[in-house]
């Protein structure tokens, strides 16, 4: 069945209960992932978490980016197919069908999360910047937006981990990155495995 060009996400509804302490008291890494998809609810509840609007009205978002500069866009890769995350509309816009999932990291586990988010940056809205800078605070920013990732997924018993092991170059034409844009890390989410 082919996929739809854009898909609706719910509104976004964080874990009822779910307290910062325990977020911070569990947040680690995992890398053995259940193959049970995330449900639409909690697929927007993650992504809201990661780089949503948390305040629509002055279009600014959960996580902080170096002079607000925005620069970073989330690409999601299930194994329906390539999006990216449209937080104004909380919707995700198809980037490419099918299942990329191998594609987004060098490791085993990845093909078989059930969500691989992959944040880029697009070094042309980070006006007046050295390359240095745009490097430097690119990472940075893409780092706010992993760890808001990881605190959901703690608070919402999911397991993630981000990932610096990327295959760039095999990766950014499969998301049909202009040459401005830029693969900083990958993150890995999904149920943890049975024991
Ligand atoms: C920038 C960055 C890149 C990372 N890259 C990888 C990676 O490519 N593959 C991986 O399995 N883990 C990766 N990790 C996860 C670390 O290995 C992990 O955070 C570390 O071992 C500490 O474990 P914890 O997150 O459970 O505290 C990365 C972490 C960071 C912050």
């Amino acid at each position: 069945m082919a996929v739809a060009e854009t898909l609706a996400l719910p509104p976004p509804r964080l874990p009822p209960g779910a307290t910062l302490a325990h977020a911070l008291e569990s947040r680690h890494s995992s890398r053995e992932f259940s193959s049970r998809p995330l449900d639409p609810a909690t697929l927007s509840a993650l992504l809201w978490s990661a780089w949503g609007m948390n305040r629509p009205d002055t279009r600014h978002r959960t996580a902080p980016s170096a002079r607000n500069w925005q620069e970073m866009d989330v690409y999601v890769v299930t194994a329906d197919g390539a999006f990216v995350y449209d937080a104004q509309a909380q919707r995700l816009k198809l980037v490419s069908p099918g299942d990329h999932r191998a594609a987004t990291g060098e490791q085993e586990f990845v093909a078989g999360a059930p969500v691989n988010l992959v944040l880029v940056a697009d070094l042309a809205r980070m006006a007046d910047a050295t390359s240095d800078d745009r490097a430097l605070y690119s990472a940075l920013d893409a780092g706010c937006i992993a760890q808001n990732v990881y605190l959901y997924c703690a608070a919402a018993g999911l397991g993630c981990v981000v990932r610096g092991l990327v295959d760039r170059e095999r990766l950014s034409p499969l998301l049909h990155l202009a040459p401005g844009q830029r693969i900083i890390v990958a993150q890995s989410v999904g149920y943890p495995a049975a024991p």
